[in-house]
């Protein structure tokens, strides 16, 4: 088995970008033959970015999941699809093949049935990084219903908003998680999160930790017995629901300038598409390699680079279920080096946080495996890609770094590994079917190379976003509305000399704390939560191993106790309503916000007061109370 569509070279490189560009339709239709359908698509692309209606493949049937398990099971039953590695290095891993995988999802969709679930559905995921939560997601896709899946380490708060939004009638959860040394209550907090949510009627509950857990009579019942009942009796059957190529496949909630999060949806035939292509290219996949992608699945990455991309290529993809410093720095390198990985994939932030430790939990290990090598989530300096290179890599495997987003479903602007050039620092070129672009502040595009602006796509690719859940003029405001006819990404970009692109970070209020999206806004929300709190602003600040860190500038009513223990209650209220990702790096108590007149906080000199520029905070004329400043400053952390 081979990918007839995996680039080689540079040139066969240029060949399709430029087929991409001036033949879409027929450059897409050329790489969808290659999937599983029930029947084919009257129309490639149907779009208008001002409503906007973005259509691929319409008319086209299918179910995802017959892509990335029937066709295997026929061809490869074998396989090992996933392979699992514990949080704890003395449980056993587990290998589970494309055929067992298979079964396992056909069972697990007999339960949902069982339960309730029908075509259409919205079910929530909150799950630990165990094979089961691949089981359920795949499950969902079977039976035509909508994932939703919350990231393990969200509070109830968070998880109540986003299954509300969502108006979920089934949730899957665990009763715990292992993170490092933690142990984390899932279904406690989950239980706290559905006091606020009628639409749910069933929550199924996989036993991972063992912990005691509390279960609602006719509400909750055990993945386990469910799982027995229809396995028992072979009461289940193996045929997939009939999706149209447009129909929901799945909501991701992900953080933006407002307060509230917003449900990213994405549909069944473009994302699988984008996913694949993006996978066999970027990494150069080959059969039987093990690709090991370090994100949880919680997140898009795991989505779209364990699960959706890797499986639908027949893929042996590696599921780890711990953090990389548990039990010591040396985890990564001793699961790359036990499963013979093949293809790293991971996060900036991860890189910076082992460079800490030095080179010992790296010596000894055997990482000759390896081949490729990705970073994704946020800019990777300079020292960090050199120390991947040279300590991972041995300088002998390609990195790719990843540009894309939520939103975009895959990645939009990477090199491919071994086949078009890198550039430490650079995502470098478009994948084939992206148009960036970038614009000056009041959307002139700015033409030719060594400029910097901020980074629109000007066509649709097939696994761009199609809507925000539940508000579709939300989609458009953020999304279509700053620039015409341009989708804007919220990013500031340079395109050097060579036309290679280079992400520089958010140019918008969203923060990315260890590649983890967050929003001022959200932020301020969580934080002004706190009974003393009167007001809050955060700013990002550069961060040595989190990229950012947040700061948070407080003016708080009356402080009873010590500082220290007001701070430490804020952090509290923060976890409670967001998650312990939240929680701000620096707390200052400020008397005032500095504000102009007509009450607009700025942020820029708060920006740069955190940064630790005292000096150079440009004009402050405008400032209410300019002796607000000299406050902050000489109170700065
Ligand atoms: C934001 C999207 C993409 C999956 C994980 C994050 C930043 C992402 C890179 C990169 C520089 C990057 C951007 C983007 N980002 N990849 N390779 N270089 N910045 O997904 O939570 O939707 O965040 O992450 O700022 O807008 P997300």
């Amino acid at each position: 088995m081979s990918y007839p569509y995996q680039i080689k070279s540079f040139e066969q490189y240029q060949t399709a970008y430029q087929k991409s560009i001036e033949q879409p339709e027929e450059f897409w239709e050329d790489i969808a033959q290659h999937f599983t359908w029930q029947k084919k698509w009257d129309k490639v692309l149907d779009w208008e970015f001002n409503t906007p209606k973005v259509e691929w493949f319409k008319g086209g049937k299918l179910n995802i999941t017959e892509n990335c398990l029937d066709r295997w099971v026929a061809t490869q039953p074998e396989t090992p699809a996933i392979i699992w590695e514990s949080n704890n290095p003395h449980e056993a891993s587990r290998n589970i093949t494309y055929k067992a995988l298979h079964q396992k999802v056909c069972a697990f969709a007999q339960v949902l049935k069982n339960n309730g679930a029908k075509k259409g559905d919205r079910i929530c995921i909150y799950m630990p990084m165990v094979p089961e939560l691949t089981i359920a997601v795949l499950a969902c896709a079977r039976i035509g219903a909508v994932h939703s899946v919350i990231f393990a380490g969200f509070s109830a708060q968070s998880i109540s908003d986003r299954v509300q939004d969502a108006q979920c009638n089934i949730v899957i959860t665990a009763d715990g998680a292992y993170r490092g040394n933690k142990t984390i209550p899932l279904k406690s907090v989950m239980d706290e999160a559905l006091v606020n949510c009628p639409s749910v009627e069933k929550v199924i509950v996989l036993t991972r930790t063992q912990m005691a857990v509390s279960m609602l009579n006719g509400r909750d019942c055990w993945w386990d017995e469910e799982m027995k009942l229809v396995e028992e009796k072979n009461d289940y059957s193996d045929k997939a629901e009939v999706m149209d190529a447009e129909d929901m496949l799945f909501i991701l909630y992900t953080s933006g300038s407002t307060g509230k999060p917003k449900g990213v949806v994405h549909t069944c035939a473009g994302y699988m598409v984008w996913t694949n292509y993006t996978f066999v290219n970027v990494f150069q996949y080959e059969p039987g390699q093990i690709h090991f992608c370090t994100a949880d699945i919680g997140w898009v990455t795991g989505h779209s680079y364990i699960i959706y991309g890797p499986l639908s290529a027949g893929a042996t993809s590696l599921m780890f279920e711990g953090i990389p410093t548990y039990p010591d720095a040396g985890r990564f390198w001793e699961v790359v080096e036990k499963h013979h990985v093949n293809i790293l994939y991971t996060a900036p932030t991860a890189i910076r946080s082992l460079m800490g430790f030095g080179k010992s939990p790296i010596e000894g290990k055997n990482l000759s495996s390896l081949k490729i090598l990705g970073t994704v989530g946020e800019p990777i300096n300079e020292e960090a890609w050199h120390w991947y290179d040279e300590n991972i890599g041995k300088e002998n495997c390609p990195i790719v770094d990843t540009w894309w987003q939520t939103e975009t479903g895959g990645i939009l602007i990477s090199n491919l590994a071994g086949v078009t050039p890198s550039k430490p620092t650079f995502a470098t070129l478009p994948i084939p079917g992206v148009q960036p672009l970038l614009v000056d502040e009041s959307g002139n595009e700015l033409l030719g190379n060594a400029v910097s602006g901020n980074l629109c796509i000007k066509f649709p690719w097939p696994g761009m976003l199609r809507t925000t859940y539940g508000d579709h003029e939300r989609c458009r405001q953020t999304y279509f509305s700053t620039y015409q006819n341009l989708y804007f990404t919220g990013d500031g970009c340079l395109r050097d000399e060579d036309g290679y692109y280079r992400i520089t970070g958010r140019v918008d209020d969203v923060l990315n704390v260890s590649g983890h999206r967050l929003g001022t806004a959200e932020l301020e929300n969580a934080i002004n939560m706190h009974s003393g709190v009167i007001e809050s602003a955060i700013v990002g600040y550069p961060h040595d191993i989190k990229g950012q860190g947040i700061y948070a500038y407080v003016v708080f009513g009356e402080i009873h106790t010590d500082e220290e223990h007001t701070k430490q209650n804020i952090l509290k209220t923060v976890s409670k309503i967001i998650g312990a990702i939240a929680k701000p790096d620096k707390i200052q108590f400020v008397s005032g916000l500095p504000k102009t007149r007509s009450g607009k906080i700025m942020r820029r000199i708060l920006r740069k007061v955190a940064e630790g520029e005292t000096e150079n905070l440009g004009d402050t004329s405008t400032l209410l109370d300019p002796s607000i400043v000299a406050e902050i400053i000489k109170g700065r952390l």
